[in-house]
């Protein structure tokens, strides 16, 4: 009982958009494309459509969730408090993979935010994702539409393989284009602070603002530092295969890879070896899938959850992941990368 509809971005089909709101309206559950990745959305206005989407998701309740508007006004309905920074954010990035975190209004609810008294705002920039929430009139809740802890969909057969049976109605608008999902911001208070890094980086936002920080404990992931972004806690992002990560220059990076590789295959593992273009040619007799451009980092961004999820596919035991440079968006690849890992060799 789960529709799927396929949809051009770029030609929308208007009965499509209309039953979709309608299932938003009558407290249902619809997945469609945005610009990062795919969510899960229901009325955020209503607590039962709310639940739903945890249930779907098998979501700890503790994990507050996005709200999705399609308008800056917007804003002033869901946040009692609208700071300055917000506002020139929301003018440079909006739409766009920024989420801002804002002092909610009473309308949003306990089950959207988790209990906190601020809330998660995102205006996307998918076509699709727009002309729902516009024609629905209600804001959105909607987080990635993979089962938690899974690597997040950006494609259609992704939410296929989660969720099917568990949705009302599925859109397939294609890849989505960035494939990691959006920056959250904390602008509450003087000095912005990422507590989740993304397609809007810290080095955007300084340019704008002046200055950002990084929330702390998504810089030393190993010490005992409660992250503000309550997601942020959870293992994430992890295929069924264990994942290695490499850090080092690229030289010896590819050289512990192979030998890794060989030592484990002699195990009786199945290996596989996520590449670049730029190191594909230190692995030729050897399985693996070339992520993306080092000198292009959105092309990592944009293959990376569907490479580790292919990995699955192919039965893989053990990833050998390579890392990149941590900035600008290669920060917001490594977040992903150390979190789907569950060890870091520095070589
Ligand atoms: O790109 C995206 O942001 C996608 C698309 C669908 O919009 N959505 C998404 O949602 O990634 P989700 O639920 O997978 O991630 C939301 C993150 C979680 O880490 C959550 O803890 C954090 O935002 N968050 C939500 N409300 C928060 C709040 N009030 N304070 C701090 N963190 C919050
Ligand atoms: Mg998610």
């Amino acid at each position: 009982n789960t529709k799927i509809v396929k949809m051009d971005p770029d030609n929308l089909d208007y009965d499509i958009i209309k039953e979709a709101a309608q299932i938003i309206n009558n407290g249902g559950v619809v997945v469609f494309p945005t610009e990062t990745v795919y969510g899960i959305g229901a009325d955020a206005l209503n607590d039962t459509a709310v639940e739903k989407i945890f249930k779907a998701k098998g979501r700890p309740q503790d994990n507050p969730l996005i709200v999705h508007i399609q308008d800056v006004e917007e804003l002033y309905d869901l946040s009692r408090e609208v700071p300055e920074n917000a506002i020139i954010l929301a003018e440079k990035f909006w739409p766009g993979p920024l989420t801002m975190i804002l002092y909610k209004k009473d309308i949003l609810s306990d089950k959207i935010t988790a209990g906190l008294s601020t809330a998660a705002i995102r205006f996307p920039k998918n076509k699709i994702a727009l002309a729902l929430i516009k024609e629905s009139g209600k804001p959105i809740a909607a987080p990635s539409a993979n089962t938690s802890g899974k690597p997040s969909p950006t494609e259609a057969s992704h939410v296929i393989e989660d969720l099917m049976g568990k949705v009302d109605m599925i859109i397939d608008g294609g890849s989505t284009y960035i494939g990691i999902e959006s920056t959250v911001v904390d602008v509450t208070g003087d000095v912005p602070m990422i507590l989740r890094p993304g397609g809007i980086t810290r080095e955007d936002i300084s340019r704008v603002l002046g200055k950002c920080d990084y929330d702390p404990a998504i810089i030393k992931s190993n010490e005992k530092i409660v992250p503000k972004s309550p997601g942020q806690k959870y293992r994430h992002y992890s295929p069924k295969a264990k994942v290695i990560l490499y850090k080092g220059t690229l030289d010896n990076i590819a050289q512990r890879i192979v030998e890794d590789y060989d030592k484990f295959t002699q195990d009786g593992l199945r290996v596989g070896i996520m590449s670049t273009v730029q190191t594909e040619k230190y692995y030729e007799d050897k399985t693996t899938i070339c992520v993306g451009d080092r000198t292009k980092p959105i092309s990592i961004s944009s293959n990376l959850f569907k490479d580790l999820r292919n990995f699955d596919h192919m039965g893989m035991d053990v990833i050998l992941a390579e890392a990149v440079e941590e900035e600008e968006l290669g920060k917001a690849i490594m977040n992903r990368l150390g979190k789907a890992a569950s060890e870091t060799i520095i070589v």
